[in-house]
């Protein structure tokens, strides 16, 4: 099948080259030029585990091509998708000016039938606005055309995005149209060998399914976040907690890890957007607000730490940072925890060492000659005259670190932990200062005098 997809970013690359893999003809279109170029001359602009191979061996056969011709692009795709982006606006509702020029250009190029398909997270009722969109282009030329408006909103996680795609949990297919839904059953058969995953909705469910999904999950991170923080006034442990209540099948172990808050480009925007949504409809989202303001707290918790721990007074202090993106496995820093915590510390007077295995061009882009802040090439460089380390990124090469190196070389053998990577009792058998998350002990909190741990002294 021919298909054209607007936006050649985490969504609009991935679904391109899985889509040509699977022998489609795949137009990607962008109207960032450098992207455009940097992809025709084989370079991947993000970084994505098993992306570039799935890249070169499209274009190589002659199925993946970019473009920032619009024209072609829109003659080229019986289907027309669009996975531009959707940041927030000023007030927390999507921005949805992107999606419309899509539309746009789409209704101005279009000249036989269309199916258009949004893959971008946009908020119930953005499909009657493409509509709307494309409509009145049309009749500003003068023309009749037919086209349909499809919801497919996209699930993939970025960091495991091609196995997500090339193996969906679930493909929603929002259409008021039986006919466009068959359409899109056959684009999307490849994909759904094993057993039957297409579920298929009318539009409004299908937007609300994608928020609804986000939404359930960070909640998850905020509930157990919050909890966490009561472990830590209580004396309690999170780890233990968690895994007590995962054991409970309506519960479950996924998910319900406490953090450094979430981050990345889908959580705290959707979650802003539907609330904001709700409230222009006239509902009070109470939860979702919740939600977002726990998570708002808990990108603080790092550099609260570290403050007390200092005793409020980080002037001069070296922290060296482990990780910048907001999860591993991807360069994206979009809301990432370690953001909000190098700009609290550089507030604080403070200076950043920081180390990452992918991220740390994207952060260099996003602060560019920024005073206070090193890159390092790898890890153990990071803790050169640092006084303290935080790992804010769980990327596997900081599971098991060398704690007898760290003790040595960071100078108040603190380590800042916001992923709970550790044992605390074996971290501080080498001598370390340990912060964790809701770890009861080894935290600032004041500490009752119950549920001390046999290691506890006095
Ligand atoms: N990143 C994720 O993990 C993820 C997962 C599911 C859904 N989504 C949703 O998918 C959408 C895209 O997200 P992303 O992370 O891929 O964004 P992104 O910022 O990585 O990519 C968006 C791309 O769209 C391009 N663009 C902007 N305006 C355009 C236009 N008029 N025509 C063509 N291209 C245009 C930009 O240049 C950019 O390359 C968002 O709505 C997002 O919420 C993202």
């Amino acid at each position: 099948m021919r298909l054209t997809i607007f936006g050649s970013g985490y969504v609009g690359l991935v679904q391109g080259a899985c889509m040509a893999e699977m022998g489609n003809h795949v137009v990607c279109y962008d109207i960032d030029e450098d992207k455009i170029a940097r992809l025709n001359a084989g370079e991947i602009p993000i970084y994505e585990p098993g992306l570039e191979a799935y890249v070169e061996r499209n274009v190589e056969a002659g199925r993946l091509e970019f473009t920032t011709d619009v024209k072609k692009a829109v003659s080229h795709g019986l289907f027309q998708f669009i996975a531009v982006g959707t940041p927030p606006d000023e007030d927390g509702s999507a921005d949805l000016k992107h999606v419309l020029a899509v539309a746009k250009a789409i209704g101005e190029n279009m000249d036989e039938y269309r199916i258009v398909v949004d893959k971008s997270t946009v908020p119930v009722g953005t499909a009657d606005k493409v509509k709307a969109e494309i409509d009145r282009v049309l009749a500003e030329r003068g023309k009749s055309v037919e086209f349909d408006v499809v919801s497919n909103p996209e699930f993939l996680k970025e960091g495991a995005a091609i196995s997500d795609f090339m193996k969906p949990d679930r493909i929603i297919v929002g259409t008021d149209n039986p006919r466009t839904t068959e359409l899109l059953r056959s684009l999307y058969e490849p994909f759904n060998r094993s057993h039957d995953r297409l579920i298929s909705m009318d539009i409004r469910s299908a937007e609300l399914t994608k928020y609804a999904a986000n939404a359930m999950l960070a909640t998850k991170i905020s509930f157990m976040n919050e909890l966490a923080n009561m472990a830590e006034k209580f004396g309690a442990d999170i780890e233990h907690v968690r895994i007590g209540i995962g054991s409970d099948p309506r519960i479950g172990y996924h998910f319900i890890y406490p953090g450094a808050g979430y981050g990345g480009s889908c959580f705290p925007k959707d979650v802003q957007a539907l609330a904001k949504s709700a409230s222009e409809s006239g509902y009070d989202a109470a939860l979702l607000n919740a939600v977002e303001e726990v998570n708002h707290r808990q990108k603080r918790r790092l550099f609260e730490k570290l403050s007390d721990h200092y005793d409020g007074n980080l002037k001069g202090k070296t922290i060296a940072l482990w990780g910048l993106s907001f999860k591993p496995n991807t360069d994206d820093m979009r809301a990432a925890p370690s953001r909000v915590l190098m700009e609290s510390l550089w507030d604080a007077g403070a200076t950043v060492r920081a180390y990452d295995p992918e991220a740390m061009e994207e952060a260099a882009r996003i602060y560019p000659d920024q005073e206070g802040l090193t890159f390092c090439e790898k890890s153990y460089e990071a803790l050169a005259g640092a006084d303290a380390l935080v790992i804010v990124t769980e990327w596997q090469e900081f599971r098991s670190p060398d704690f007898q190196t760290i003790k040595e070389m960071v100078a108040d053998a603190v380590v800042v932990d916001g992923r709970n990577l550790f044992d605390p009792e074996m971290v501080e058998a080498f001598g370390l200062e340990y912060y964790a998350i809701g770890r009861g002990r080894g935290t600032n909190a004041p500490r009752p005098n119950f549920g001390r741990r046999k290691t506890d002294k006095a």
